[in-house]
């Protein structure tokens, strides 16, 4: 086994390279995110993101580099590393014919993990606020909003240390989106190490401790946020992801 987690930080990507044939797409990237803090990856089309996620969920085994998933290389034990983990993907997978407080307890019982009904599921799909009238009612029906929640509770019932999601508030209304970030917060107070794949830069500002942009197959830059309203400077972001020039 490869737990080595104490010397670890939940989330930690080093030097990692991947290609797909002859097609390098990641050269030699660094990541790490610490507990209770969120990290938005962003990056144009294709620049590898999802690709990272994949190498964290240990769907692919990196030609080089080293990654660790609460301490865990996913590449040697991805079972273990899963167990590290939730990982909310652009569409939620649920079990559409069953309810939300099923879904969360067929789920629970697949990852092994406590499942009583008022002392772990019900204060997760509160800490979401998933209406109380929805908790008995077929995912099937549910907006992509309230997916997310269902998701999102399972990661916290699961008490996960962390959380990956490509591109969470894609198609999602404005007020959802902003209850998204509240939802995410949630699950960074309570020290979960947060990955967050985007496009939506309004998200990232809002959120964000760090964000990172992948180009080339590396970070080629990385901001941490300042204080108070000035935690980024969207028009800059804005800028240097379009390639045009910042508004004055
Ligand atoms: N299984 C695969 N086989 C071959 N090439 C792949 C595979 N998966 C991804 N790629 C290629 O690797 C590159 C990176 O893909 P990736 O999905 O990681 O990008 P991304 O940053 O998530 O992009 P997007 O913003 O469009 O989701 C792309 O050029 C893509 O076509
Ligand atoms: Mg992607």
């Amino acid at each position: 086994m490869t737990n080595d987690a104490g010397a670890h930080l939940p989330i930690e990507v080093r030097a990692l390279r991947h290609s797909y044939g002859e097609r390098e797409v990641l050269c030699g990237l660094d990541l790490t995110v610490a507990p209770g803090e969120i990290y938005a990856l962003l990056g144009g089309n294709g620049a590898g993101k999802s690709t990272t996620l994949s190498a964290l969920l240990g769907f692919i085994v990196p030609s080089a580099g080293s990654v660790r998933v609460g301490g865990i290389d996913p590449a040697a034990d991805p079972a273990m590393a899963r167990a590290q983990l939730a990982y909310v993907p652009e569409s939620v997978a649920l079990y559409d014919h069953l309810s939300a407080r099923e879904n969360l307890d067929y789920f629970l019982s697949l990852a092994r993990a406590q499942r009583s009904r008022k002392t772990v599921v019900e204060p997760a799909l509160d800490a979401v606020g998933l209406p109380h009238h929805a908790w008995n009612q077929r995912v099937g029906g549910f907006s992509k909003g309230m997916r997310q929640k269902v998701a999102i509770a399972l990661a916290l019932a699961r008490h996960v240390p962390v959380l990956l999601l490509d591109e969470p508030t894609s198609g999602l209304d404005p007020r959802a989106t902003m209850e998204f970030n509240r939802l995410i917060e949630t699950a960074r107070d309570r020290k979960v190490a947060i990955l967050m794949v985007t496009h939506d830069l309004l998200s990232a500002v809002d959120v964000a401790n760090r964000i990172g942009f992948l180009s080339a197959g590396r970070i080629e830059e990385e901001l941490a946020a300042g204080d108070g309203a000035a935690r980024f400077d969207l028009n800059a972001l804005h800028a240097r992801y379009t390639g045009t020039r910042a508004a004055a």
